[in-house]
């Protein structure tokens, strides 16, 4: 057992320190003490009061739009199926099965008319009623209606779909995103991209680093001179979000007003400034955005462990965007862009994995936030509510 205090501090001690952190105001913040993102009691402790509470994202709607479409995740250990109906409406259910529990679908994505478990046999229909039991007459009174698969909470939101655990969820995520809605994201259409790409990639820190790099762009510069440093928006140029306990966001404009990161001359309702605007965001806890006007990169995180995390993400575009592309054209188009991603991604995670393997130290320095990393502050106060409280 490892002697570390970040490791095996009591949750009590833990949420002191988060507690703290959070109640300086931000120009004397400092970051997220390391314990929260080692102690085995807090991740522990995360997942009863967030993950299994809040509203997860799982995938794009249009990435589960036709009958039978589905897609599986995981939530606090929960495996999760989302399937879109024969009516057209998308459900969520524990992806296990009614009689003892077997995981029912081992797929990842795929589509399907029903789902047959593999051990003894039972099917279910896309609403998840159970539609066959071989040699259940056997058993007097059993009856079908009485076992399906277990609902869970589902909401969508710009497109996104979410999944909560809670059985009553304490939000809407329509009431509680709207002013972000209306005054910042809703004039992109986000609903209207459509989601081409969509990876799976497991990095070995812990699901809050990920959230912490995403939400900052102070290292763009600096980290990402094969990608987005590309765009040379000077650092002055960044605006952080208003303080919300259910979103954070940064956004900058690109110098640029056409080419990659500008919108193109047919996307019709992006006016002024914004038609080169990026902006990064998270929808508490685990949803990461980067959104522009000619495509969107989302992520959602998982925890597995204090020191890994997985991260399935996905890429979605425009119509006026594709419409230009031609056809036979598309899939090396999309590699091409896959490619860049990649990149990004090669990028970050070498520091997304020293932000952990430096903060094991149970010695460190005070540390403190550049100006434009606010949106790390506005994260470490949701956690201390969500969790302190
Ligand atoms: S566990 Fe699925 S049919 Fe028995
Ligand atoms: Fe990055």
């Amino acid at each position: 057992m490892s002697n570390n205090p970040n490791t095996s501090m009591p949750l009590k001690q833990v949420l002191e320190c988060l507690k703290g952190a959070a109640n300086l105001p931000f120009d004397q913040a400092v970051p997220v003490p390391a314990a929260l993102n080692h102690s085995r009691a807090f991740l522990q402790h995360e997942s009863e009061k967030i993950f299994t509470q809040e509203w997860i994202c799982v995938c794009r709607e249009d990435e589960v739009s036709k009958s039978g479409d589905f897609i599986t995740h995981e939530i606090a250990e929960v495996p999760v199926i989302v399937v879109c109906q024969k009516n057209g409406k998308v459900s969520a259910f524990v992806n296990a099965c009614a009689h003892r529990f077997a995981c029912l679908v081992p797929r990842e994505k795929g589509s399907a008319k029903k789902f047959t478990c593999r051990y003894h046999g039972w099917t279910y229909d896309n609403a998840g009623q159970l539609i066959g039991a071989p040699n259940m007459e056997m058993k007097s009174g059993f009856d079908k209606s009485q076992h399906r698969l277990r609902p869970l909470q589902l909401d969508i939101w710009e497109g996104f779909v979410y999944v909560s655990l809670a059985e009553k969820p304490s939000t809407r995520l329509n009431d509680v995103l709207a002013p972000f809605q209306e005054s910042v994201v809703g004039r992109y259409d986000m609903a209207g991209y459509q989601t081409l790409i969509r990876e799976t990639m497991v990095w070995n820190a812990n699901w809050k680093n990920l959230i912490e790099n995403f939400t900052e762009s102070y290292h763009v510069p600096v980290a990402h001179g094969k990608t987005f440093a590309q765009h040379n928006k000077p650092l002055e140029d960044y605006i952080c979000g208003e303080d919300s306990h259910y979103y954070g966001y940064h956004r900058a404009p690109q110098p640029l007003e056409t080419g990659p990161g500008a919108a193109h001359p047919n996307n019709h309702r992006l006016k002024g400034e914004w038609r080169r605007m990026m902006i990064d965001f998270c929808i508490y806890p685990c949803h990461l955005v980067t959104l522009m006007p000619d495509y969107l990169w989302y992520i959602t995180v998982q925890p597995a462990g204090t020191d890994q995390m997985r991260a399935t993400w996905g890429v979605a575009f425009p119509p006026e965007v594709l419409e230009d592309i031609a056809p036979d054209r598309l899939e090396s188009w999309l590699e091409e862009f896959k490619g860049y991603i990649d990149v990004a991604n090669d990028e970050d995670k070498i520091l997304v994995e020293a932000l952990h393997s430096g903060s094991r130290s149970p010695i460190l320095p005070t540390g403190t936030y550049h100006p434009i990393e606010r949106n790390l502050w506005q994260f470490n106060n949701y956690l201390a509510k969500k969790c302190c409280g």
